[in-house]
Order: structure tokens, then C-alpha cells, then sequence
């Protein structure tokens, strides 16, 4: 990642407009750094407060402004409040790579730690915050903003879309059967400490071939693998590594079992990360999971929508997959954005983009050739380029459909957008991986 564009980010001044907004209702917009340590401290007990969770300790304050300095910290503060100091608001924000398709990626902003007090809410405080951060993330050139969410009704406002959905599969392994490829390296328990050091390393060499993962952010791995003094039961964590037949690591998984006091054998596995750079990692972890003793039920979060595993199990009726949004993305640039993706299909389509805010408002042409990548040109004129169909559709349609994870054709059949040839723009925007984010940030 640029580093002009990751310090930029996080050094750059607040947005002006946001912050006289907000004065106007006697608040105080600020940036708040992990070394101002009583200015962070308030942050992070608001931050806490936010998401329903208790007072952090001192262990896990400490931690957290340890994973906490690459992130810009923006918090609001009331100055009539009685504890004037602990910010009513908060948001987190850094630059960090989004995989899309071609296995490529792209600078965004990652937005977190988004709270605003009961006591202040629903008064415009989250859209000062929001439409100012991405106003500076514009302004500095970052094409695209990412986010997870708490609730999926509070984000398509501002432009973001769900656009890699996350899958969480429960399997009855007893009734499962492996059927899929058994290869020949090994799997070995392997220390927490050691999974801490591999899976990053695998992450990085996997991230960019799936749409929809991001780097991970500083401080992750640890909270995964429970090697922070803050860390919540990480005795229960067991991990296994995969070593192909001459001996290289290819892959990890960690997991995690809950007691069946009623009947032992029938106690459940949670999965709570799986790591491979090879399908023969990728069949002897999950084979390892689905055959391990003692263990009625299986369970995994976050796992790709379709996953392989349910092509390598005897009983599909085995395993139920619920669907849910997870990685929600905001264009912000549609020529940067449409140009750095690659696509499955030649052709062209016009594009006439509505934008509340603005940034991704405007009319264009992409056009495709034969290697898959695109080339973005302004659409001038009113009338349609003969032979290429024209879609229009606002920012969140196409920030949805930027990944590939939903077709055109379908939100055309929602009525989010309006195409005279839908199925030639689903056709182009259309890709073979499914998007997919591992992670919750
Ligand atoms: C979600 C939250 C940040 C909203 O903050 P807020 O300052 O009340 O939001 P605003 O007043 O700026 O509202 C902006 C818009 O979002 C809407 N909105 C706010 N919270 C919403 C919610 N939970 N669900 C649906 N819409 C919501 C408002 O109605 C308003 O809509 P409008 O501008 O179209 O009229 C705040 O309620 C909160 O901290 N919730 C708990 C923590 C959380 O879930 N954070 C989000 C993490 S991803």
C-alpha cells in the first residue's frame, strides 16, 4: 500500500464541513491518537460502551492502543456533558488493500469502531462523522470505502453496499462422509503461538485470489489466535498445520470444541479459522475437522457462499448454510474502481451513476477487451453508443455488483437498476470466485 496514502490518511486534519456542522450543535469533532493515552483511554471505554460491552480493563486498553496505531481515531465530544472528556462518538478508519477480481487489489478506507452515544443519537451525528471521512478519503485519492456492520439498515444511505455475503455452515458430521481428495502431506497439532506465525504469512499469500478480503488489520491475528494477554479463553483453542509431501507449510485451521455434557461423543467443533494455499491444504484441513472424534456437530463463520467443503461430503443434507451480508463496499472513484477489477467476459456497457453524496455521481463507458481488463471512458451526449447496453443504477447497486457477488440481471429483477440489456451487463460484471470476507474488522 502507498505509504503517501496510508500516512496521508492518517495524519491528514479533520473535515471542516463535519466539524462546524457539529459545533452548530455545540459539539467538538476531534482526532484522537493511540499515544495520547488519556484521550485514548476515553475513546476506547466510548467505543466499548457503544457496542454494549463493560468497562475494558487495563489489559485490554493496553492492548487495544497497541493495534491501534495505524488507525485514524475520530471521536465527538459534548462539552456540557458532565465526563466532558469521554466522546459521545467515535470512528476508526485506515488504508488498506481490498481484493477484487483478477486477483488484484485496490487502496481503501476501512471503516470501524462506529458508535454514537444513546444519549446523542439520531441526530445527524453518524452522518457528519461519515460523510466527512469519506470526504477527506476522496480528497486523498482512495477510490473505494469498506465496512462491516452491526445492523444492515444503517449504511446503504450513504452508499455502501453488501458486497461479499458470508456463509455460516453448521454440518452434522456424523452424517456428512468425506468423499473429497485425501492427499498425501500431513496435518500436526501445532501451538497457538506457531499458528500466530504462520497464518499471516498464508493470508497474505492467499488474500488477493478471493474478491472481497482485505488485509488484515494490525492486532487481528493475535485476537484469532488468542496470544494477547487480553485474550478470552484461549486455552480452548486447538490448531493443526498441513505440510505438503515435501515438507512445506501449505496451510492451517484453529478451532475450538464445546462439551456435550448429555452425550460426550456428540460434542460440536467450531472452526474458527481456516488457512490454505493449496486445495490439498484445503481437503486435509477440512477432512481432519469432519473426522474428528468425539464431535457431533460441526460449525464455521464467515466461509465463502458456495464453499467447497459441501462438494467433498457424501450427504449435502448434512450441512446447512445460512447466508448473511458481510463485506459492504462504497465506491467513491467509478473510473479507478470499474478500471482496476478484471472481467470474466468481453464487451461494453454505458453506466449513468446516481450518488446522494456525490463522489461516484456521473456517466460513463466502460469497455472490456479481450485480456479482461476495462477501460473507462466519460459517456458525452445523450443518446446510447449503438450496440452496448446502458445501465442506470445508483452507487450502492454498483458498489453491490462491484465484486461480482450479485448479478446485474438479478438487481435489475429487484428493480435497483434499470438496463436495456440486462443480461449483457450482468455478462461483464459477472466473476468465477465468489466474493468472500473471512474476517469480521
Ligand atoms: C448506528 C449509530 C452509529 C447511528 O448514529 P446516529 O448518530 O444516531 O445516526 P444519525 O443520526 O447520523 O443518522 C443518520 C441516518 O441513519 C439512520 N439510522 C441511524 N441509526 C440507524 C439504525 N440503527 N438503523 C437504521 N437507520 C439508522 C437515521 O435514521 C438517519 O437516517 P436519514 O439521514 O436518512 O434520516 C448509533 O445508533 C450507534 O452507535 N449504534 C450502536 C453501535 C453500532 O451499531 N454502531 C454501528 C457499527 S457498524
Amino acid at each position: 500500500m502507498p505509504n503517501d496514502l496510508v500516512s496521508g490518511h492518517h495524519d491528514g486534519p479533520l473535515d471542516e464541513a463535519s466539524a462546524r456542522a457539529l459545533v452548530d450543535q455545540g459539539l467538538e469533532l476531534r482526532l484522537v491518537a493511540s499515544t495520547d493515552a488519556p484521550g485514548f483511554e476515553h475513546w476506547s471505554r466510548a467505543v466499548a460502551r457503544g457496542f454494549l460491552e463493560g468497562e475494558p480493563t487495563q489489559i485490554q486498553l493496553d492492548a487495544s492502543a497497541e493495534r491501534s496505531t495505524r488507525r485514524r481515531m475520530v471521536g465527538v465530544v459534548d462539552p456540557a456533558a458532565p465526563e466532558a472528556e469521554q466522546p459521545v462518538a467515535t470512528f476508526a478508519s485506515w488504508v488498506a488493500e481490498l481484493s477484487i477480481p483478477g486477483g488484484r487489489g485496490i487502496p481503501s478506507v476501512a471503516i470501524s469502531s462506529v458508535t454514537v452515544a444513546p444519549t446523542h443519537h439520531r441526530r445527524g451525528i453518524l452522518r457528519s462523522m461519515m460523510e466527512g471521512e469519506l470526504r477527506r478519503a476522496d480528497a486523498l485519492g482512495v477510490p473505494v470505502a469498506v465496512l462491516t456492520v452491526s445492523e444492515s439498515t444503517i449504511y446503504g444511505r450513504f452508499g455502501f453496499a453488501a458486497a461479499a455475503m458470508s456463509g455460516h455452515l453448521t454440518i452434522d458430521v456424523r452424517r456428512a462422509q468425506w468423499t473429497g481428495p485425501r492427499p498425501e502431506g500431513r496435518v500436526d497439532f501445532i501451538s497457538r503461538e506457531r499458528f500466530r506465525e504462520l497464518a499471516p504469512e498464508l493470508h497474505e499469500r492467499v488474500r488477493l485470489a478471493t474478491p472481497g478480503e482485505i488485509e488484515m488489520p494490525e492486532g487481528h491475528w493475535d485476537r484469532i489466535a488468542g496470544t494477547r494477554p487480553d485474550a478470552e479463553h484461549p486455552e480452548r483453542l486447538r490448531a493443526v498445520r498441513y505440510a505438503d509431501a515435501s515438507g512445506v507449510d501449505r496451510g492451517v485451521a484453529l478451532y475450538a470444541y464445546r462439551e456435550n455434557h448429555d452425550d460426550f461423543a456428540r460434542s460440536t467443533v467450531r472452526v474458527d479459522r481456516l488457512v490454505a494455499e493449496t486445495p490439498d491444504a484445503y481437503a486435509a484441513l477440512w477432512r481432519f475437522l469432519l473426522e474428528l472424534d468425539l464431535v457431533g456437530q460441526l460449525t464455521a463463520t464467515e466461509v465463502a457462499v458456495p464453499e467447497p467443503v459441501l462438494w467433498m461430503i457424501a450427504d449435502r443434507r448434512a450441512a446447512k448454510v445460512w447466508v448473511g451480508d458481510h463485506q459492504w463496499v462504497r465506491i467513491l472513484d467509478v473510473p479507478a474502481a470499474l478500471q482496476a477489477r478484471r472481467y470474466a467476459s468481453p464487451g461494453a456497457v454505458a453506466l449513468e451513476v446516481t450518488d446522494a453524496l456525490g463522489f461516484a455521481e456521473g456517466r460513463w463507458i466502460l469497455r472490456v477487451g479481450e485480456s479482461g481488463a476495462g477501460s473507462v471512458e466519460l459517456w458525452e451526449g445523450e443518446a446510447v453508443p449503438e450496440g452496448i447496453p446502458a445501465v442506470r443504477l445508483g452507487v450502492t447497486e454498483l458498489s453491490a455488483a462491484y465484486l461480482g457477488s450479485v448479478s446485474v440481471a438479478t438487481l435489475a429483477s429487484a428493480g435497483r437498476v434499470q438496463s436495456t440489456d440486462a443480461a449483457a451487463a450482468a455478462r461483464i460484471f459477472s466473476w468465477y470466485e465468489p466474493a468472500r470476507l473471512s474476517f469480521y474488522y
